[in-house]
């Protein structure tokens, strides 16, 4: 865990870029991070302590550039608990941001659609959400706390910031994306990797849960803990199935496949939120 002092010393020695965006791309999202400028590419192997990703469709680097002209880091490729990572270390690449000045996280995921109103393609506005593994002692901020980092019990009733939705609200309609992107939503975390069996996905459905899948919220958690702002969005990739319903089951291939029809739009999103984030 103390790791991530002596990883982001590195990265301020070796880039002259001093960001206060992060972004954490999902699974096949990781495209955004070509469309910024000037950029200084780090692969993860050549960031001494610095882990490997190991996912098809996850790249391994960190990237630094302009994102709309503001000053950004990207995280392509993240770490996930199916991968076998402990929490503290899914959440490492956080606390480097924020050790190199990061003030607003924008985090990206391909989820499973739990609301039978939503479709593949829509794009949540994520502002809760219900993390069994947390509740169960799998989280981050068990363990002596940081307090170079924040509080020991830090609330989570305010972990996404609702003045960024708003943000995602207006770039939505700038952009004319109203039909697909939803203002809010609440994201439930599964360790994974296997996807959720039909008893399980009616009982997250059932506690309110929008979107289902396996990252985000380690690093939501992190961010929070430590005093940034979070802004979280979920692509829906795929319809979770329920009892009884008929279709294909999920697939990483289907997951795949909705990512990059709607790659473009995500990205889009998340640059026109960047450009009228002016305080930044
Ligand atoms: Cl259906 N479940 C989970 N856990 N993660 C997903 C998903 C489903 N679809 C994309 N990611």
């Amino acid at each position: 865990m103390g790791d991530y002092k002596a990883i982001a010393s590195f990265l301020k020695e070796n880039t002259k870029y001093e960001p206060k965006i992060g972004i954490i791309c999902g699974s096949g999202l990781s495209e955004l991070s070509k469309t910024m400028t000037d950029t200084q590419t780090f692969p993860y192997s050549s960031i001494p302590s610095f882990p490997k990703s190991t996912v098809a469709g996850h790249k391994g680097e960190l990237v630094f550039g302009l994102l709309s002209g503001v000053q950004a880091v990207c995280l392509r490729g993240r770490f996930h608990s199916y991968e076998g990572y402990p929490q503290d270390l899914c959440a490492l690449p956080v606390r480097v941001m924020r050790c190199l000045g990061v003030k607003m996280v924008i985090i990206t995921n391909a989820a499973g659609g739990l609301d039978p109103n939503n479709n593949v393609g829509d794009i949540i506005c994520v502002d809760d959400h219900f993390a069994l593994p947390n509740m169960a002692g799998k989280n981050c901020l068990v363990g002596p706390n940081d307090s170079e980092l924040g509080p020991r019990f830090p609330p989570m009733s305010n972990a996404y910031d609702p003045e960024l939705s708003k943000l995602v609200v207006k770039a939505s309609e700038n952009l004319g994306f109203q039909d697909f992107v939803r203002k809010q939503g609440t994201y439930c975390f599964v360790s994974g990797p296997m996807y959720e069996s039909p008893s399980e996905a009616l009982f997250l459905r059932s506690v309110g849960g929008t979107a289902v899948g396996m990252s985000t919220v380690p690093e939501v958690v992190a961010a929070h803990h430590s005093g940034m702002q979070v802004l979280c969005l979920s692509l829906i990739t795929n319809k979770v199935m329920m009892k009884g319903d008929k279709g294909p089951h999920a697939s990483h291939e289907e997951v795949l496949e909705a990512v990059n029809a709607r790659t473009v739009q995500i990205q889009a999103l998340v640059k026109e939120v960047v450009k009228i984030s002016r305080k930044y």
